[in-house]
């Protein structure tokens, strides 16, 4: 039982389909969800997922990585305006930038994003053509908490989809991203009710019911 909800940043750089599922799910203003957005914050004016936090009645900020020298200076300035909302996670929604060593040791464990691959395979941009071309035959998504190297860190929890016929990576995409957009709630919920824990560098969720097994092509 969750008494006080967990107070999230959510980082983004563009459409927010992601910010949007995690609104859709936890409500801006559910007094009970266990997961409440405290701000979202972009690197980029004018994107469309600033205008659906504003919808929601969510605080937002730009913060133009274009107008610091370097990454320190930003990183700075993204950490000031987190901690200023109260933020206790901070959520990586299709935020496009590379974070500096210090921001994400500064936030270790409390620091979580979304990459449309099954970690740890196909780290890096570009995931559903190089799927494609590798013939996997499962693809999908994984929540993950964040370390210095990128697309790496402790696996809170991953969606798995079948790669079909005849898919391009704009149909594979899409399936993907659905799956993400139930994967993202999921797993912010089992940080939320303190259901994920650290085991070194492992990260261990209690009391799931066993998975189904997944086969593609189907048995
Ligand atoms: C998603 O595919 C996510 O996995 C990746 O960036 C994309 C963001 O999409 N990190 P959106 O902005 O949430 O629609």
């Amino acid at each position: 039982m969750v008494t006080k909800p967990l107070k999230v940043a959510v980082l983004i750089s563009g459409r927010g389909s992601n910010l949007q599922a995690l609104i859709d799910h936890f409500g801006p203003v559910i007094t009970t969800s266990p997961v409440r957005i405290v701000t979202v914050i972009s690197n980029r004016p004018g994107v469309q997922g600033i205008e659906r936090a504003k919808k929601a009645g969510i605080p937002t900020a730009v913060i133009d990585h274009k107008a610091f020298p370097d990454r320190i200076a930003f990183d700075a300035s993204l950490d000031r305006a987190i901690r200023e909302a109260g933020a206790e996670l901070v959520v990586l929604a299709g935020f496009m930038r590379l974070l500096t060593e210090g921001f994400v040791a500064a936030w270790k464990n409390r620091l979580v994003n979304i990459h449309p691959a099954l970690l740890p395979s196909f780290r890096g941009t570009d995931t559903h053509r190089r799927a494609l071309k590798r013939g996997v035959k499962m693809h999908g998504a994984t929540v993950h908490f964040v370390r210095h190297e990128t697309d790496t860190g402790p696996i809170i929890a991953q969606a798995a989809v079948p790669v079909l016929m005849n898919d391009t990576p704009d149909t594979l995409g899409l399936r993907v991203l659905q799956a993400e957009h139930k994967l993202y709630p999921l797993a912010l919920r089992l940080i939320a009710e303190g259901r994920v824990t650290l085991d070194d560098e492992r990260a261990v969720v209690d009391g799931r019911a066993e998975p189904t097994v997944l086969f593609s092509p189907a048995l």
